[in-house]
């Protein structure tokens, strides 16, 4: 699925729609695209349609930032920084991915291997003066949410 985001408020918006989508059992989004496509604004617009209400900084240097919201918990990871997937090991990553959380992933290609296959993948890139974004679904769950969003 293809989607024009013509400024921020769209990208926040599809973030906010995604998140209305989330199924209630653990879900995984990748976020791809590069420096600046809009994935941390994505997640502001996620995290907030979930009851979060202040900052969401990219967790760019603790990889992950945790967050306790009143149905869920939501990771939101930012792995642009990890030099060797391995440290994913030292993360203790399959906690993360246990708990029927929502974990999103920014610069989930450097993790490899080590990251499981996501129910979704969101690829950002510039177009125009907006943003372009490419979900493809990988999970029969991730193929619900695709359907939903269509409409
Ligand atoms: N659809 C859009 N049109 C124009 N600007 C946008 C759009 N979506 C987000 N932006 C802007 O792009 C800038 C960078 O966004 P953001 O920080 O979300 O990118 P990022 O992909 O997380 O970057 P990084 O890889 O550095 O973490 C922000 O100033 C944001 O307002
Ligand atoms: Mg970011």
């Amino acid at each position: 699925m293809n989607i024009h985001l013509a400024n921020e408020i769209a990208t926040l918006r599809l973030g906010e729609q995604i998140a209305q989508l989330c199924p209630p059992q653990q879900f995984t989004i990748h976020l791809e695209g590069e420096l600046g496509a809009g994935k941390t604004t994505l997640t502001r617009g996620f995290l907030h349609q979930l009851g979060h209400q202040g900052n969401v900084k990219s967790p760019t240097y603790t990889l992950v930032e945790r967050y306790d919201l009143s149905d869920r918990t939501v990771f939101h990871f930012d792995l642009y920084r990890l030099t060797d997937p391995e440290e994913l090991d030292f993360l203790g990553l399959d906690d993360y991915l246990s708990q029927n959380s929502i974990c999103l992933i920014e610069w989930a290609s450097q993790g490899g291997e080590y990251l499981p296959q996501p129910d979704i993948s969101i690829t950002l890139s510039y177009q125009n003066n907006g943003r372009q974004a490419i979900i493809s679904a990988l999970s029969n769950e991730g193929k619900q949410l695709c359907e939903q969003l269509h409409k």
